[in-house]
């Protein structure tokens, strides 16, 4: 028997709230059945609270979700009343950073060819893992203005790449090789033109690969990379690569295994509490509307069983979601007829 894992909840924004509330009918549907060792707590985070009371991620929410919590999920944050971002800024940055949750895992995987863009690609084509390195590059925000408003204006925006950042999440990207029996990691930069903190990069793949003789050792530069990915996508098993690039490449992933209703994600501190979130955003005009495809968050709920020991319970959501886009039990995004709520109805009957 596995101690209780606490989970907090923050549904967020938009389509957030409606997808986070099927994704935890689900999870209390394996709860009950499986008779799983879990707490979950609900937190009101999200724009809603910002504009009531200026609340967006105070400093001893970060604490307890580090001293006291297993894994968090959101369900998505952004809302056209707060339109600099700033609550999703601190929230799901704020984490990320905070939590030092340096892996940002996005499996992009096929699970049906009739939603694949690509002309003549399959469910065995389109298989492969991002690793997106989720704490450093253009992402930490250093840099600043000068002149502001001005003709003559200034603006920087640092590129921070360190060694033992980048380092950790090329190692994780070979340990998760290795352990999963990927024979091959592709590691994209742009060094050719980036001449500093990607040059770290080449550097350090190289001698990090050095340590796994029986891995195959791919570089690609990003412009080679997203042309690969759609040309002749078969070729990849593990990408890792930098903050930003990792936030273009998934999307481009997200689009050829079937849509941003389709694509999970999970932002790991390997020793601490773990972050999970669907890469879709929070769609504030279908929000409430019973349209959003609840999907991609149940198969994030699989990523953070699978991350505290359920792998089983991963492997039951996966099926289940599979079987539902067999059989056309999907919302219109996936060409199916169903409602945001009868998808997950159809996941937890499956279950059952
Ligand atoms: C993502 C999102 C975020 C990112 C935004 C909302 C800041 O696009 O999770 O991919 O850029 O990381
Ligand atoms: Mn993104």
């Amino acid at each position: 028997m596995q101690s209780v894992k606490r989970i907090a909840v923050i549904p967020g924004d938009g389509i957030g709230i409606d997808v986070t509330k099927e994704t935890i009918k689900v999870l209390e549907k394996i709860q009950n059945i499986y008779d799983l060792p879990l707490e979950i707590n609900h937190f009101d985070y999200g724009a809603d609270r910002y504009l009531r009371d200026g609340t967006t991620m105070p400093e001893e929410q970060v604490k307890d979700f580090s001293d006291n919590y297993d894994a968090i999920f959101i369900g998505a944050l952004g809302d056209p009343r707060v339109p600099d971002m700033t609550h999703a800024r601190d929230i799901l940055l704020g984490l990320r950073f905070k939590l030092d949750l340096f892996v940002n895992y996005r499996p992009v995987k096929l699970t049906d060819q009739r939603l694949c863009p690509l002309k003549g690609k399959t469910e065995e084509d389109v298989d492969f893992v991002v690793f997106r390195e989720n704490t450093e590059g253009l992402y930490v925000g250093m840099g600043g203005n000068f002149k502001k408003g001005t003709p003559d204006e200034i603006a920087t925006q640092e590129d921070i790449n360190t060694r033992k950042g980048v380092e950790r999440i090329i190692r994780y990207a070979f340990e998760y090789a290795k352990m999963k029996n990927r024979p091959k990691v592709t590691m994209s930069d742009k060094s050719n033109a980036l001449r500093f903190g990607h040059d770290l990069w080449l550097r350090t793949f190289e001698e990090v690969g050095e340590e796994y003789p029986d891995i195959v050792k791919d570089h690609l530069y990003v412009d080679a990379l997203t042309m690969q990915m759609v040309k002749k996508p078969e070729q990849f098993e593990v990408i890792v690569t930098c903050n930003m690039f990792g936030d273009i490449v998934t999307d481009l992933g997200a689009q050829i295994q079937g849509g941003m209703g389709l694509a999970a994600s999970g932002n790991i501190n390997p020793q601490s509490t773990s972050m999970f979130e669907p890469v879709h955003g929070s769609a504030p005009k279908y929000m409430g509307k019973n349209v959003a495809n609840p999907l991609a968050a149940i198969l994030t709920l699989g990523l953070m069983l699978d991350h505290l020991n359920f792998s089983e319970m991963n492997s039951k959501i996966e099926k289940a979601v599979v079987e539902a886009i067999k059989t056309d039990n999907t919302t219109r995004d996936l060409g199916g007829k169903l409602g945001t709520k009868e998808v997950g109805d159809f996941i937890c009957d499956k279950i059952g």
